[in-house]
């Protein structure tokens, strides 16, 4: 559950009428020629406190001024936006963020916030007001379905206002449609593998499909194996649970214009199969269809959206799990494009999904770009962190495009090299290639991997291991699933339009 209702409102008419107004200040404790009038609408409570040493305008500071009922502003929520010079828009969104975090701990329902930054900043007051709706949406949201205990302690607020004369009513509702999709991904990340299970990404993908008038095919088991999918099959093998390959096509662009395809790895639980993982933390191994989650929230964005493109959806679906009939080690697969693959760990087997997908979605389509999105290795958690997603790809454009997006949003990317040599790491002594290598380098040899079921199209991928999920809270962004790839792919789209 989430805020979901941010409006624009006057600074000057209204203050009144808001259970509180939040104002951004820097370190240096200055104030706006608004706040000052704020100032002396409440009898300079707000120069007092800042004259006490209590509140510092650090960032992720909040301090609360009750004025009471009748008073010509009942609350003003201080909210610290660190250093005036070194302010960025991701700061904006992180200062609505934690605002709607201080109101909802206070239990406030409705609140309106400043247009934090707009003297500093060099984004436009839209940009900025888009911005701050985002964080608004996702500082507010939690996860709270499967609690049937003390559910009165998760409060979420009705109402907020941003406080502008501009015209803002585009951004705002671009920024709420943005956060939205991604409050989706996060939903259906955060749901158990018991619950989000193939069948139900396929239902989401269908519901989105109708929402954005989309088309919607969904390939069951005989079906995708019988198309030539062997690889992907490999992996649901072992799987009762019915696994399925979705595909959404929108249609907002020149009539055989080609597509965008964003395609996703939807191992809705990846127990490492045959190759079993340790127990310690296999239960993580739920989020390990976050980069399918990606690609139906970026979905879910653009039926909103409608950007005058043509976009599909392809998302690779199914459980890792080992048994009787799982893939083996040592086993060779033949992929859709008919190169064969030896199986040297099951465990590597998001790569092996994503190898049929993005050979289908090439040959199906013929696309302009494809980006792929996957929680594919340990690896890049080990180089990165949960900070930045790794960036790789074919064409150095596009990928210096997602990173220019990346630092846009928020949702940073990091580019490692998939220079020729590291394919030579994955040479198998009996197949065309092994789904592993064995020279280090583990999130640059699953890309080097994915380049084998690639041709000629402009093709970037995503290792989102360590961004999709992090157990540390931050403003805008709750430990858990963070939803990551749709506010990232939106801005690129936007850019590539403009
Ligand atoms: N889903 C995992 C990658 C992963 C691991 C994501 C931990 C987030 C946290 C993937 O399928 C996997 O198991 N990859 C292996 C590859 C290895 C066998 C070459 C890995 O990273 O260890
Ligand atoms: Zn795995
Ligand atoms: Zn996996």
């Amino acid at each position: 559950m989430y805020l979901e209702n941010v409006i624009a409102d006057s600074p000057e008419l209204h203050t009144g009428e808001w259970s509180a107004i939040c104002i951004g200040i820097f370190e240096d404790k200055e104030l706006s020629e608004r706040q000052n009038q704020y100032n002396s609408q409440v009898e300079g409570k707000i120069t007092a406190l800042l004259a006490q040493d209590d509140f510092k305008g650090e960032s992720g500071q909040t301090e609360l001024i009750y004025l009471g009922e009748g008073a010509p502003i009942r609350r003003i929520l201080l909210i610290g936006l660190g250093k005036r010079d070194k302010f960025t828009l991701d700061n904006a969104r992180e200062a609505a963020g934690n605002a709607v975090r201080a109101a909802q701990s206070r239990r406030i329902n409705d609140f309106a916030v400043e247009v934090f930054g707009e003297d500093v900043l060099d984004e436009s007051v839209a940009e900025i007001v888009q911005g701050i709706t985002e964080g608004l949406i996702l500082g507010s949201y939690q996860f709270t379905e499967y609690r049937t205990k003390d559910t009165e302690k998760y409060f979420v607020s009705k109402k907020a206002g941003i406080l502008t004369d501009s015209d803002v009513e585009n951004a705002i509702q671009k920024g709420k449609a943005l956060a939205k999709a991604t409050a989706f991904v996060r939903d259906v990340a955060l749901h158990p593998s018991n619950v989000m299970t193939p069948s139900r990404l396929s239902e989401e993908a269908e519901q989105i499909a109708k929402i954005g008038g989309f088309k919607y095919r969904v390939y069951d088991r005989d079906e995708f194996e019988q198309m030539g999918m062997g690889a992907f099959s490999g992996v649901a093998k072992g799987a009762e649970e019915p696994p399925k390959f979705i595909v959404l096509e929108y249609y907002g662009g020149e009539n055989g214009d080609p597509p965008v395809a964003f395609v996703g790895k939807g191992i809705t639980f990846d127990t490492g199969g045959i190759s079993i993982k340790p127990s310690k933390s296999m239960h993580e191994m739920k989020f390990d269809m976050c980069g399918a989650g990606a690609v139906l929230g970026i979905m879910h964005a653009i039926a909103e959206l409608k950007p005058p493109m043509n976009i599909i959806g392809i998302v690779a679906a199914t459980e890792n799990m080992p048994g009787g009939k799982a893939y083996k080690p040592g086993d060779i697969l033949k992929a859709y494009n008919g190169k064969t693959i030896e199986v040297l760990n099951t465990d590597a087997e998001g790569r092996l999904a994503l190898a049929d997908a993005l050979a289908y979605a090439e040959k199906e389509f013929s696309p302009k770009y494809m980006v792929n999105f996957a929680t594919l290795t340990g690896a890049a958690i080990v180089a990165l962190g949960h900070r930045a997603s790794a960036v790789m790809g074919n064409n150095e454009d596009l990928i210096k495009d997602i990173i220019a997006a990346g630092e846009y949003t928020g949702e940073r990317c990091w580019q490692l090299p998939l220079w020729d040599d590291y394919s030579s790491d994955l040479k198998s002594e009996v197949a065309d290639v092994a789904n592993i290598g064995n020279q280090g380098a583990g999130t640059i040899t699953a890309g080097a991997f994915l380049k084998e079921f690639v041709g000629e199209t402009k093709w970037a991928h995503l290792d989102i291991a360590g961004t999709a999920w992090w157990s540390e809270d931050r403003p805008y962004i709750p430990k858990g699933a963070s939803g990551v790839g749709v506010r990232l792919m939106l801005r690129w789209l936007d850019q590539e339009t403009t």
